[in-house]
């Protein structure tokens, strides 16, 4: 099994990839989850690359940007694994050549500030801003991130489009353990207790789903349920459409929940039929 070609700058960059690239942007840390990640977006072009940039700029004062899991080694492991040509590995200085602090940034607007936004302010500014970066740099024909992250996805895809990237955004299942609970690179900060705890998130989601029928509150009521059964208060637990809008009777919708169980904060979503006309 040869190894990815490991690049850092844009220059490294363009000399490395020939025709069709696909991008699988990442923090490194990588889990079965980006694996699966990796192998959707192989068959999608002809150059492969994987970006690992843990970004400071989505990581508000406090939360864990200097203790973010890094294990370089073992992510080239899993990119071999998946058959990616380049992992674009680059400095931040690469990545903010102005400096943290310049002036031009991406704003998320409205869908930005609800759910995860709510929380963290800043955080879909730098998601946004340092994807956008990542574009520039790499120029992909498609990109391809996760559904866990249901809220960054449905914002890369309105940015893409809205600001006329030129790139085409494909989401892809959220890869999950045995018990349920979404894979995540912040799962490994659970204690042998919370992890056993952590599954009755997306019990709680499949609760929810299993009452769809029944409509938005029962929706609610049930996820609530077993979330209180486990003593899991969540830091919200939302129903909306498909593109994060007021859920509508009748058609599809997307539960979406974030509880700190221990140390880190789990983020989980389901799609759902909504009962009613
Ligand atoms: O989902 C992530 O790992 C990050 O938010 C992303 C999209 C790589 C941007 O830093």
């Amino acid at each position: 099994m040869t190894g990815p070609l490991v690049v850092r700058t844009r220059e490294e960059l363009r000399a490395a990839t020939e025709g069709t690239i696909a991008l699988v942007p990442t923090m490194g840390a990588l889990h079965d989850g980006h694996v699966q990640l990796m192998k959707h977006a192989r068959p999608l072009a002809q150059t492969l690359v994987v970006s690992i940039f843990v970004n400071p700029t989505q990581f508000a004062p406090g939360e864990d940007f200097d203790a973010y899991p890094r294990t370089f080694d073992a992510d080239l492991e899993r990119c071999a694994e998946a058959g990616v040509d380049i992992v674009f590995a680059p400095t931040v200085d690469v990545m903010y050549p102005d400096g943290l602090d310049a002036t031009v940034s991406v704003d998320a607007g409205p869908l930005g500030q609800i759910l995860e936004g709510a929380q963290r302010p800043t955080h879909f500014r730098g998601v946004l801003t340092v994807v956008a970066k990542l574009f520039g740099l790499v120029g992909p024909d498609v990109a391809v991130f996760g559904e866990k992250d249901y809220q960054q996805l449905t914002l890369i895809r309105l940015m893409a489009r809205e600001l006329c990237l030129g790139v085409e955004v494909v989401g892809c299942p959220t890869v999950r353990e045995a018990d349920g609970l979404a894979m995540s690179s912040r799962n490994r900060y659970l204690e042998a207790d919370e992890r056993q705890l952590a599954g009755a998130i997306n019990a709680a989601l499949r609760a929810g789903a299993a009452s769809g029928r029944e409509g938005g509150t029962a929706v609610l009521a049930a996820a609530r349920a077993v979330l209180d059964e486990h003593g899991i208060t969540p830091d919200y637990l939302e129903l909306t459409d498909p593109d994060l809008a007021e859920p509508v009777p009748g058609r599809e919708a997307r539960l979406l929940v974030a509880a700190r169980v221990g140390r880190p904060r789990l983020l989980d979503n389901i799609a759902l039929n909504l009962g009613g006309n």
